[in-house]
């Protein structure tokens, strides 16, 4: 990847001008494939335009056990994989492609190994090249999805915060990234998801926690709010006990919707202020909001007032491509292939690589 063009620059009236750029996107029907945890998805992306996304849920299986077993998640994704693809196709009416998108990294080893495989089967069958897809690379992406986003100043500051990532990162470029913080335990969704167990919510949490708040008073109970004077990092895992003790505490006396309005807020109190102070320490000009935990509407309310006020520009994907998804994995292939990167068909999977493009 080259370098980029500076991206101030004065107009002719000596004012600073903020440069927005899209990033390259390749223009032929990619088929992408998603299956690194509890959704199998696929979809054919062309260029940044996401022609297709299906994805079939093992929610409800998940459901029984209160989280993803790992091998019942594989099995699922075996049984779901080709009807997923097949629908992807016809969904675009398209027969075949130009190339074939997988996320490789990082996930559940046997989950992802159904992706690839049938992967690699649909690239030898077309005679089409393969691109290995890093899962967090799909998430960043996601907002491009959007076709009324007309570009972005770099750099600019991501929020990644999702089941297994709770993330800061810096997008220097398009497929440059430098991380400025991550969580020292647990994810926001892990919060999210132990949080709606207690409270007998079911899985996944998120969601559950977003409904179960409506009307809820968000300061009933006091919730810790970890490491409030670094804007870099994040800790969950006191806020988890928490809430633990809070339902041992308060017993049958618990109000629900207090307590989901309550954890919410301590949730999104925590990011959006962190998200502020961050933006403030590196001159960023604009946020992206990405991860599951993008689809929640009072963190994305609460960014969007705050952005505003400090005169920032702020971008959240649609929500199709906020949870995890094969379009946004399609939109990370399209970039990285216009790029003119290649995978090869011995590539494996990996439970955890680093970001591609992250820089110390
Ligand atoms: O990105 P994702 O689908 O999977 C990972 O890569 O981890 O994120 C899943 C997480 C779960 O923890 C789920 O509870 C959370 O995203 N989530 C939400 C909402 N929808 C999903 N959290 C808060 N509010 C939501 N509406
Ligand atoms: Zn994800």
């Amino acid at each position: 990847m080259g370098g980029t063009p500076a991206e101030t620059r004065r107009d002719g009236s000596g004012a600073l001008k903020v440069e927005r750029r899209v990033p390259p996107f390749w223009d032929r029907p990619i088929l992408a494939i998603e299956s690194s945890c509890d959704e199998t998805s696929a979809a054919v992306v062309v260029g940044r335009e996401v022609r297709s996304n299906i994805v079939a849920s093992q929610i409800e299986m998940h459901q029984k056990w209160g989280g993803v077993v790992p091998e019942a998640a594989a099995r699922a994704h075996l049984e779901s994989i080709v009807p997923v693809i097949q629908e992807a196709l016809s969904a675009a009416g398209l027969e075949k492609v130009s190339a074939v998108a997988v996320t490789r990294t990082p996930g559940l080893v046997g989950a992802l190994s159904v992706g690839l495989s049938a992967a690699k089967a649909l690239a030898i069958q077309w005679g089409v090249p393969i691109l290995g897809v890093h899962h967090l690379e799909g998430h960043l992406m996601s907002p491009w999805g959007d076709p009324s986003l007309e570009g972005l100043p770099y750099p600019h500051l991501c929020l990644t915060i999702s089941g297994g990532h709770s993330e800061i990162i810096q997008v220097t470029a398009p497929g440059e990234y430098r991380l400025l913080g991550e969580t020292l335990d647990d994810a926001a969704g892990e919060a999210f998801d132990k949080g709606a167990r207690l409270l007998g919510l079911g899985y996944p949490g998120g969601k559950a926690i977003q409904e179960a708040a409506i009307g809820g008073n968000p300061h009933r109970y006091k919730l810790p709010r970890a490491l409030r004077d670094d804007p870099f990092h994040f800790s969950f895992s006191g806020l988890k006990t928490a809430m633990l003790r809070l339902v041992q505490v308060e017993g049958s006396a618990l109000d629900v919707r207090d307590a989901a309005a309550s954890l919410q807020e301590a949730i999104v109190d925590v990011i959006a202020t962190k998200a502020m102070q961050c933006a403030e320490r590196t001159g960023s000009s604009a946020v992206t909001l990405v991860g599951g935990v993008s689809a929640n509407r009072a963190l994305r309310d609460r960014l969007a007032g705050l952005c505003a006020q400090n005169g920032l520009g702020f971008v959240v994907p649609p929500f199709s491509l906020c949870t995890d998804n094969a379009g946004m994995i399609g939109l990370a292939g399209s970039m990285r292939l216009a790029m003119g990167e290649r995978g090869d068909l011995s590539m494996d999977v990996s439970p955890g690589d680093s970001l591609p493009g992250l820089m110390e």
